[in-house]
């Protein structure tokens, strides 16, 4: 089996977290890493792993058949098509860039040079996006009409570059990015008919700490999207509403719960009291017509991307995240911002 040589440019969090993955996997080996900072170059050393001297020398590099661009998002676009240019395969941490025309000229080059080039959406694998997914496919609730996707912190932007809007901070590049991907890619994402998005500037002038975003699909699915960082008591990941059943996602380790209907029609009810009044609509259904249903809990298998790249290198399979996927994902990025902008709804 070949294995292909990978350089990691961009030492930080997520370099790293390259790093380590492609020395664990057999069918790649780790060639070494570049950072404009000293200081990441020597902690690199420290593990044991050999360091460039610049990015020229990445690419003198010829036994670096993959660069893995993991710094921050201003940097992917000269980063990317320098090393398309200089005969690299190219995988970008996401998000790829920061606008549509960036990408275009990108992808103009992956063309041209005939790279790969694509960008690394790890949490179409993670295994609370799959649950949800599950549930969909197998239409445990019967038809969706409504989906609620939201991650939410307490500690305000983070203080590094992803405060700073020279850099491509804001929390709609850094999560939205992931989100949307996900919502594109559980409908078809030529399904997706509008979008409505309000950013939010609580903890931070300079670019956007969180925002919540309406889209809506052809089919008439309402798809959610909120991510917030100004939250001390989180809402669930997931909500999810079908013609027969409701579902429930609280979080990462797949803590949750399915409630389906078994008998519809049999909405009979005595009224309740609610607040100063008293209501029929609204007052909970009994045992007799609902029970509850274990969550099947769906596990990724994250690696599946890095095999996909393999594959592509080796045999010329399709790209797992293709051109057309990215680009998508990034014009409704634009969208949540000229939406938020003009506080209006905008249609694809
Ligand atoms: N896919 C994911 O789950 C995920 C998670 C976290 C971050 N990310 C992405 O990874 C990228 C890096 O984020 P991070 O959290 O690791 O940031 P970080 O600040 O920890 O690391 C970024 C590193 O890039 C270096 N750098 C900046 N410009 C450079 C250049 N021109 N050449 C070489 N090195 C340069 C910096 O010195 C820094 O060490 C971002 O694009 C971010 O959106 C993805």
């Amino acid at each position: 089996m070949q294995t292909i040589k990978v350089a990691v440019v961009g030492y930080g969090g997520m370099g790293g977290w390259h790093a380590d993955r492609i020395r664990e996997m057999e069918k790649f080996e780790l060639a070494g890493v570049w950072d404009i900072d000293p200081g990441q170059l020597e902690n690199a050393r420290e593990e044991g792993i050999n360091t460039y001297d610049s990015f020229e020398d990445v690419l003198a590099d010829e036994d670096v058949r993959l660069v893995v661009v993991a710094t921050w998002n201003d940097a992917h676009k000269p980063l990317c098509i320098g090393a398309m240019r200089a005969g690299k395969n190219v995988i970008s941490e996401k998000p790829v860039t920061l606008s549509v025309a960036d990408l275009d000229e990108m992808t103009a080059v992956a063309h041209e040079t005939g790279k790969l080039f694509t960008v690394h959406q790890n949490r179409r694998w993670d295994d609370d996006y799959l649950t949800m997914k599950n549930i969909v496919e197998k239409n445990t609730l019967g038809r969706v009409f409504r989906i609620e996707s939201r991650v939410q912190g307490s500690r305000g932007i983070p203080g590094d570059w992803r405060k700073e809007a020279g850099h491509g901070g804001g929390m709609v590049f850094d999560w939205g990015v992931h989100l949307l991907d996900q919502a594109l890619t559980l409908c078809d994402d030529s399904a997706l008919e509008s979008v409505w998005a309000k950013v939010t500037h609580i903890t931070n002038d300079e670019c956007d700490d969180g925002f919540y975003s309406e889209l809506k699909f052809k089919n008439g699915l309402s798809y959610m999207v909120e991510v917030t960082t100004n939250n001390f008591i989180t809402l669930p990941r997931w909500y999810i509403l079908g013609e027969n059943g409701t579902a429930v996602i609280e979080d990462w380790d797949l803590n949750g719960k399915i409630t389906v209907v078994h008998n519809w029609d049999k909405i009979d009810s005595v009224p309740v009291k609610a607040g100063t009044g008293i209501t029929k609509t609204m007052a909970p259904r009994t045992d007799e017509t609902i029970h509850d249903e274990p969550l099947e809990k769906i596990h990724g298998r994250w690696t599946q991307y890095y095999d996909n790249i393999y594959d592509v290198l080796t045999s010329g399979a399709e790209q797992i995240v293709t051109h057309r996927q990215m680009r998508r994902c990034l014009e409704l990025i634009e969208a949540v911002f000229a939406s938020a902008e003009r506080d209006e709804v905008v249609k694809f």
